[in-house]
């Protein structure tokens, strides 16, 4: 009897492991045609049902149904990423605390209803096109400096942290936090998209700056990357894993930032070419020759005009190719290098080198380039015209080489674009306006642009990240089997494709004509 019984048991566990075996999937990647499509649940009933549950964690205050939420959850007029009809939330939710995130991505995971998530709404990709439905979660509550550790340099912040407030309360200590992407950007998005800036060349990016995260998973779990420490080898890098992720892989709740002290006598120049390939080439030289500068920015002659029209700067700019300078250290060392950078302006070429009068005009000339894109905008001809943003970056030896080439580019397209960058990191963009009967024609001068830069080594993208737009250079750039990693990874942290389905990696196959003859 014993042994029947013993056999019974080892036929029972042999079948299980068996069919265990079946349902494994043991490759490394995920090929798109072994991806399983998204089984979400939008119907109305599981919505409203579902409704009710968030109002038991937020309260209805902190729900939106409104028309205009919703449209402005779902897309902006400066992403290049024109919002289908349908792309949108059928609610905004208003979280207040990690705990909050947890129970609504918990309702989610049982309901199936697609998220994604939303902090300053600057992403310029289409990163939070609800392409799914589903909800948008904003971040907006959660809006709090938890704790600056001043000896350590380090601040704990909660996602819906602006940037620029965020170094508001920072100089009161002498402090500083360098990531400086779009006017209104916040921690949670900057992180999602791990962005960067004019200060990136002296400090590097949002991946530097990030001690440790505290994420939300799509099945409301709870994780927290990393203690204080300034550096770690415990395993995997979750940190990094999740900056840069644009959302698809977990929520960012809270997170432990890095922050410097405060540069002092900064100085800033403005310096200008004949030609864009001759400031592109002073870049080249001064990167060279290893001036540690704070900051390079250029901007061509279509966006000086756009800046200098649109009246933002006390200044008036003369409309040719230019680069800002930004200098910082002691005054000896801000001395030293500014005539370094002057004589290789000089030598590239340069007609003009002109310092702002003081901090006022320094700031001003500085914000003048963040704001490049609204002065972009203001030359929209009528509500119909469109800004499409586009950002590349390659190795520096080829700057001079693809802004020459894609200036004369957009030249022959017939339609406005400027020119404008982070160069002495090899990362620029192009600022174009277009109208619906123009878009293909912008389309093109984009994609070649993108082409140009990875047939030069360099990325699609060198900050504003993937979101829908850029997914199909991703096999270009980086080969398919990443692209198929990546996509594992993507279903590892999320099977069910909750967060931010369809952004960075396809889970299924684009229809005919939706991708671009390469
Ligand atoms: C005028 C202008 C200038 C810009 N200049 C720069 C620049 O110099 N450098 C640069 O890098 N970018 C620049 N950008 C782009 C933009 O500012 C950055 O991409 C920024 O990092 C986005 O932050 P956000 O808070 O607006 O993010 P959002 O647009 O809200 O979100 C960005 C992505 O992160 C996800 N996300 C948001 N919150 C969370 C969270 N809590 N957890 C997980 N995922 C989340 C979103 O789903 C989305 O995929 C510019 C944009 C504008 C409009
Ligand atoms: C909704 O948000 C407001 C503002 O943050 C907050 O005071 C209120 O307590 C929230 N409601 C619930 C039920 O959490
Ligand atoms: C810049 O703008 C000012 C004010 O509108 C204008 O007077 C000036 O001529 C412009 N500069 C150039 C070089 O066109």
């Amino acid at each position: 009897m014993m042994s029947v019984a013993f056999l019974g048991i080892g036929w029972f566990l042999a079948d299980y492991i068996r069919g265990q075996g079946k349902q494994v999937d043991t490759g490394s990647t995920m090929p798109l045609s072994q991806a399983i499509p998204p089984q979400h649940d939008t119907s109305p009933t599981n919505l409203q049902a579902a409704w009710a549950d968030f109002k038991a964690v937020v309260g209805e205050e902190n729900i939106s149904t409104t028309d205009d939420d919703l449209t402005s959850h779902a897309g902006s007029e400066w992403s290049s990423y024109p919002s289908l009809p349908g792309d949108r939330p059928f609610a905004v939710i208003k979280p207040g605390s990690t705990e909050d995130v947890s129970k609504i991505m918990k309702i989610c995971h049982k309901r199936r209803i697609p998220v994604t998530a939303y902090s300053g709404g600057t992403s310029l990709e289409g990163h939070f096109a609800a392409t799914r439905g589903g909800i948008c979660i904003d971040f907006s509550r959660m809006d709090k400096i938890f704790k600056l550790n001043k000896e350590d340099l380090d601040v704990v912040v909660q996602p819906a942290v602006g940037w620029e407030s965020l170094n508001e309360e920072l100089a009161e200590q002498q402090l500083f936090f360098p990531p400086d992407p779009g006017p209104g950007a916040m921690i949670g998005g900057m992180i999602g998209t791990g962005c960067s800036g004019t200060n990136a060349y002296r400090y590097g990016t949002m991946k530097d700056w990030v001690l440790s995260l505290t994420v939300v998973m799509a099945d409301g779990t709870v994780v927290k990357t990393k203690q204080r420490p300034r550096k770690s080898s415990a395993g995997y890098d979750l940190t990094r894993t999740f900056i840069g992720s644009e959302g698809t892989l977990g929520l960012v709740t809270e997170a432990v930032l890095k922050v410097t002290p405060l540069p002092q006598n900064t100085r800033v120049a403005v310096c200008t070419f004949p030609t864009i390939r001759t400031a592109a080439d002073c870049v080249f030289s001064v990167v060279g020759a290893g001036v540690p500068i704070a900051a390079i920015e250029i901007l061509d002659d279509v966006q000086m005009r756009c800046i200098n029209d649109s009246g933002t700067t006390r200044r008036s700019w003369q409309e040719v190719p230019t680069l800002f300078f930004k200098f910082s250290g002691t005054p000896t060392a801000v001395k030293e290098h500014i005539s370094m950078v002057q004589g290789l302006a000089k030598r590239s070429g340069s007609k003009t080198f002109e310092f702002a009068k003081n901090k006022e005009e320094g700031d001003e000339l500085w914000s003048a380039r963040k704001e490049a894109l609204w002065s972009v905008m203001a030359k929209k001809r009528d509500a119909s015209d469109h800004v499409w943003t586009t950002d590349v970056a390659v190795p520096i030896s080829r700057l001079a080489d693809i802004i020459g080439e894609t200036k004369d580019d957009i030249s022959k397209s017939g339609l406005v674009g400027s020119i404008v960058g982070h160069v002495g990191d090899g990362n620029f963009h192009a600022i174009i306006l277009y109208n619906d009967a123009e878009h293909d024609v912008a389309d093109r001068v984009v994609h070649r642009m993108v082409k140009r830069a990875i047939e030069m080594e360099g990325t699609a993208t060198g900050e504003h990240g993937v979101g829908i737009v850029k997914r199909d250079y991703l096999p270009h750039e980086i080969g398919q089997e990443a692209v198929d990693l990546m996509r594992k990874m993507k279903q590892a942290f999320d099977p069910l494709c909750l967060l931010n389905c369809d952004k960075i990696v396809r889970v299924q196959q684009p229809k005919p004509g939706e991708v671009q003859e390469w």
